[in-house]
Formats: C-alpha cells, structure tokens, sequence
C-alpha cells in the first residue's frame, strides 16, 4: 500500500490494476473533490482566467487571492491572511523569518515539514529545542530555563495527523504569551473539520470548520496559525493568519511570494466555491463526518482495540501488538477491499507500528459497513493493541 498506481476512481471506491478498494487514507475530509456544485462551477473560472496564470503572487495575483484571503480572514477570524501554494512552503519561509536569530521550542511529534522549515531556521542562526510531545510544562521548563534569546517561536500540529487528537492550544498559548513567544500552529487537518463551539452546533466537531483556534475559543494574539485547502478543501493552497504588518513583511521576506509559482487556477476556484459551500452544508456534511467516524471508534471499542484517538476527529491510528505483522495485515487489508495508510517501523516506532484509518464524508455507508466488517475479521487473525482507559472529549 505504498507507491500505489490508482487506475480509475469512483466515489471513494479506488481501482489499483484489477483491485476495487474503499479509500480510508484520503484526507478529503469533506469530500470536496467529489461535490458537484463545486466540480461544476471551475470550467467557468477556466474560461475567464485560462488554466494557470504563471505570475508569481509579487509579480501579479488574480483578484481571486484577495476574495479568498478576504473569505478566509472573515471565517477564521483573524486579522488578515495570506495565501501561499503550499503548507510546506510556508514553514520553509515563514518559520526562518519568524525565528530570525532567536529560539524555536519544537514539540518533538511536529509534522516531518515543520522540522524541515525549523532546519533552515537553524542556519539561518536560530537555536532549536525540542519539548515532549503535548507537554505544556516541558516547555514551560524551557522557557523558564536560563535566558534563551528573542525572538522565541514555539511550534506544535494542531490536529496532529497520526493520534487525530487536538493540542491544547488553550494552555499552549497561555504558556506563549506568558514568556512573550510566538504559538505557531499546523492545523493542516483541522481546518475544515473543527470548528467555534456553540448550543446549537449539529456535531461536536463545533461550527463552520474554522479551526482548532476558534475551536478552544482563543483570540490570535501572539498564534500564528497555519493552515492547508490540500486537505479539507480539496485545493492546492494554504495560508497564514498573520497581523497586516506581518503580511507586509511576508510580501518582500517569504521566497514563495516572490518566486514561487502560484496555484492552479482549478485551486483558487475550488477554494473560493468550497468556502461558499462550507457555509451553506458545511456543518451538515460535518455532522455526517461525525457519525460516519464514531461508527469506526465504536467497532474499535467493541473489539476491545486500542486508537490513541481521544477525540472523536476523523483520524483513527489502529497500533499492532506484534510490528512484525505488518506486512501480513497490510495484504489483508488490500485483499479484503480496504485502503489505508500503513505505519511501518522506521517511519514510527516499533510500538507504533500499525495503519491510520482516514474516514471522509464522502465514504459511503456501506463503505464504512464493509471497513467495520474488515476490522472485525482482522481482529480474529492478528492482535491488535488492547484498549486502554480513555476518556474522549465530548
Ligand atoms: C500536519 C501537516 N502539515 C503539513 C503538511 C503538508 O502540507 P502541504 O501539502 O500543503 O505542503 C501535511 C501533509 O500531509 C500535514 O499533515
């Protein structure tokens, strides 16, 4: 399940060579990609914009970055933001700006691209330092301990990709604005997905999927939050939620702005109709993400199995007792129709090792049947790590 040629799509049913498999590592939470209100309207902004635009964003930006920039500030609440290609793109030039000659305090399970863009900070003259992993006082240790040089940028996942569960921003960002650092945070899986809690949010996912800030109720002083359209909007896009003086300082300090190529136009058009539809099914399609995953967590439950996953979120990480099964429970997964992605040693720990499980809303019912079906038979042939005491957020 690596490296896998995907002949032909249907649906979330996928065909490799002769194989139809139902697709549990896509990370089209919201199934965007398959929304025909939003397929239909990009031929529309093909004719007016033709397919790609190649101006860097300094040399000329289609007057849609702005409606979205504007859309997106608007939704998430912040200051102002900024669009860029790529997630990746923006820890490589924004994380060296951010951190100019001062200290990076890095959750040690940061995405592989944060540690990325906190390298070229480092050659760029900044001190990196790694905290334990959802360790609020391990980094306040850090902070606390001996003077550490200005300025200071902690850097953490929101929605972490492997456990589904959130950081406690709150907390992180209290310890932040205590010690005057910068909270840098990589929603890349929990934009779209979580948003705002209110009484009357339909999932307790909370409302309009406006990210893992708004969903702890915090203000953006002193985060800078980051995230992707790649994932929930199906988009080749991303952004940063920045002050205006720091925008204006992006225009001239982040390469990508300058130089890189820009999205396809495809992108910014499914990213502007994605945001229209967000607000008009968003929470209704999310409420559905949310049922379809508790159908997942509760098979997990019933089997008696272990998921790190505490929180409901559609990200569901199944560990094996014995690593050196996984070979043999990647191709009963494969054999029995189902698609996921496989955690195998070294990428993860031996104790890790296992598959990620990522269910979207465009999974089918009898898709998630199938999957329930699929986890109870491997369940009899292999041991799965067993359940331990948790409690999920509500
Ligand atoms: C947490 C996280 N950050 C960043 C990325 C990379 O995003 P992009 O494709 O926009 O560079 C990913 C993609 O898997 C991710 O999971």
């Amino acid at each position: 399940m690596t490296d896998a040629v995907v002949d032909e799509i249907d649906g979330r049913m996928i065909r490799i060579g002769d194989a139809w498999l139902a697709d549990f590592a896509s990370c089209n939470y919201l199934g965007f990609d398959l929304d025909r209100e939003i397929i239909a309207a990009v031929p529309g902004y093909l004719e007016r914009w033709g397919t790609h635009p190649s101006w860097s964003r300094l040399l000329g930006s289609p007057v849609l970055y702005e409606k979205i920039e504007e859309r997106l500030t608007e939704l998430i609440g912040a200051e102002d933001t900024l669009v860029l290609p790529t997630i990746t793109l923006i820890h490589m030039s924004v994380i060296p700006v951010l951190a100019g000659s001062g200290t990076i305090f890095l959750e040690n399970r940061a995405h592989k691209t944060i540690y990325d863009g906190c390298e070229l900070a480092k050659v760029r003259g900044a001190t990196v330092k790694r905290f334990a992993f959802e360790d609020v006082g391990d980094l306040e240790r850090l902070l606390r301990e001996g003077k550490t040089a200005a300025p200071r940028l902690v850097c953490i996942d929101g929605v972490n990709s492997m456990t589904g569960n959130a950081a406690d921003v709150a907390a992180f960002a209290r310890v932040a604005r205590e010690h005057d650092a910068l909270l840098y945070v990589d929603d890349a899986h929990g934009f779209g997905v979580i948003g705002e809690r209110a009484d009357d949010e339909l999932s307790p996912y909370g409302k309009r999927g406006n990210g893992i800030v708004r969903y702890f109720d915090e203000s953006y002083d002193h985060v800078v939050f980051v995230s992707g359209l790649s994932k929930s909007y199906s988009s080749l896009a991303a952004f940063l939620a920045c002050p205006p003086e720091l925008k204006r300082l992006l225009k001239t300090a982040a390469p990508p702005y300058l130089y890189s190529g820009p999205s396809p136009v495809a992108s910014l058009a499914t990213t502007i109709v994605g945001l229209q539809v967000n607000e008009t099914r968003g929470d209704a399609i999310r409420a559905d993400l949310w049922r379809k995953t508790a159908t997942v967590l509760d098979c997990l439950d019933r089997l008696g199995a272990h998921t790190p996953n505490r929180s409901g979120f559609p990200i569901i990480e199944v560990p094996l007792a014995r690593h050196e099964d996984i070979d043999a429970v990647g191709r009963f997964l494969f054999e029995n129709g189902i698609y996921v992605t496989l955690a195998a040693y070294p990428l993860v720990p031996r104790v890790e090792v296992g598959f990620r499980i990522q269910v979207t809303a465009a999974n089918t019912n009898a898709e998630i049947e199938q999957l329930v079906d699929v986890l109870g038979r491997l369940a009899n042939r292999f041991d799965l790590q067993p359940a331990r005491a948790k409690v999920r957020a509500a």
